[in-house]
């Protein structure tokens, strides 16, 4: 194998960055329109099913966290697979986020389009889909420095039009709203947590961009702490104050219960706040799914499970370019394609297999590494588990059958390259 070239990309990204990457690659379309579906299944108490994903979700970020502090390279749990356990579970982390994170984009963009035509309709929702796709790869293209000033612009408008939805609707809270409060039971409250875990996805992806990231060692654990404790906090307070101002059945009601929520408050233009809000949650995660899947790409070419072109540099802006350009070109197809449906769906066990190495990979490094105990990686691998297999069957068999195919493909790439 080549040896891997860890200097040749551009540590651009300091802690406030980094912390950036994360949370922009977290809040979107989960807190946006997740909680009315989880909302459906549990009643009020989808919000103890909010704090149990999230506390899962801690789990597994600390152990992403342990890992990216040693291992600090491209790929993350694509790379701690190979390096910890075995090529072939390696493979599987890497072909497994690259379908899901795709297929989320494309369902991404098309959220984006469809948000921001209801506040300037031009054109229609579709073309604005495809602006941005192009837009975002475009940031993406020049420079990591320039994506992470992007970012941080994206991410701190989603959270203060979610902190003006906090501030604003607390004095609208009623006490009757969370009564009763579990009226289906802890099945509907176990079911909101597995629904709601995704909401929380996203908490890793600063680790699958180390090698961009001043000194990783110390800043990557600390960002995806702070990462994932400010997502647990914001995604309570703003489901406290959406279920204490409007019940959870409106908010069942509604694929976008939060703008339900804030169009019922009277505070001056937090209607059209939060539907910005919104629009700049789905551009914070398809910004930071380009760079991530650029990222893996390039993990993956150069230990040629995919073509090495993919690992290529550009000269004078220090990113994928090759990779950002294909990720881009994928994204554009399937947004035009439209949704994916059983791809999609696929999804949520592929990330919670992905989640399960990173989880084993932690559980193998030696003692002195473990930054956290054994007990957090075993816990966040019990998790997903019980996550994974609580998915309906036809799910798991597409998710196989994804896996079997990229496994068909790593073949053949294999035969080109290494004769
Ligand atoms: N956590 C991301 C979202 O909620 C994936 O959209």
């Amino acid at each position: 194998m080549k040896e891997i070239k860890a200097d040749e990309l551009h540590r651009g990204l300091k802690l406030k960055d980094a912390v950036g990457v994360g949370l922009g690659a977290i809040i979107g379309a989960g807190i946006f329109v997740v909680t009315g579906v989880a909302a459906e299944v549990a009643g009020p108490a989808f919000i103890i099913g909010l704090l149990a994903a999230g506390i899962v979700a801690a789990f597994n970020a600390l152990s992403s966290a342990q890992l990216a502090a040693r291992y600090p390279h491209s790929g993350g749990t694509y790379e701690y697979g190979y390096r910890l356990l075995n090529p072939s579970l390696g493979f599987s982390a890497g072909w497994m986020f690259l379908i899901s994170k795709l297929s989320a984009a494309g369902v991404v963009a098309i959220g984006f389009g469809s948000y921001f035509y209801q506040l300037v309709p031009v054109g229609s929702p579709l073309i604005l889909s495809l602006v941005a796709v192009v837009l975002l790869t475009l940031a993406n293209y020049f420079g990591i420095k320039k994506a992470g000033y992007l970012n941080l612009f994206i991410v701190a408008f989603t959270i203060l039009s979610l902190a003006y939805l906090i501030i604003s609707g607390i004095p609208s809270i009623e006490k009757s709203n969370f009564q009763p409060f579990i009226p289906y039971g802890f099945r509907g409250v176990a079911e909101s947590a597995a629904l709601l875990f995704f909401a929380f996805t996203g908490y890793a992806r600063i680790a699958t961009l180390a090698e961009e990231v001043e000194k990783p060692e110390k800043t990557i654990p600390k960002a995806v702490i702070i990462t994932i404790i400010s997502a647990v906090f914001l995604y309570l307070a703003v489901s406290l104050v959406a279920v204490g101002s409007i019940g959870a059945e409106r908010m069942a009601s509604s694929r976008s219960p939060l703008q339900l929520a804030a169009n019922d408050l009277n505070t001056p233009g937090i209607g059209i706040g939060l539907t910005l809000g919104a629009t700049t949650a789905m551009l914070g995660v398809l910004l930071s799914q380009i760079l991530g899947i650029s990222r893996m790409l390039l993990a993956m070419g150069r230990r040629h499970d995919l073509p090495p072109l993919f690992q290529r540099i550009h000269t004078k802006y220090k990113v994928p370019h090759l990779g950002i350009l294909f990720t881009g070109g994928i994204i554009l197809i399937l947004t035009l394609a439209g949704t994916f449906e059983f791809i999609v769906r696929a999804a949520t066990f592929t990330i919670l297999l992905y989640y399960g190495i990173t989880n084993i990979s932690a559980l193998r490094q030696p003692g002195k590494e473990q930054l956290y105990g054994k007990a957090v990686p075993a816990l966040g691998l019990a998790g997903c588990l019980i996550m994974s297999v609580s998915l309906p069957g036809k799910v798991i068999s597409t998710g196989i059958i994804l896996l079997a195919a990229g496994f068909l493909i790593r073949l053949i790439f294999r035969k080109i390259y290494d004769k």
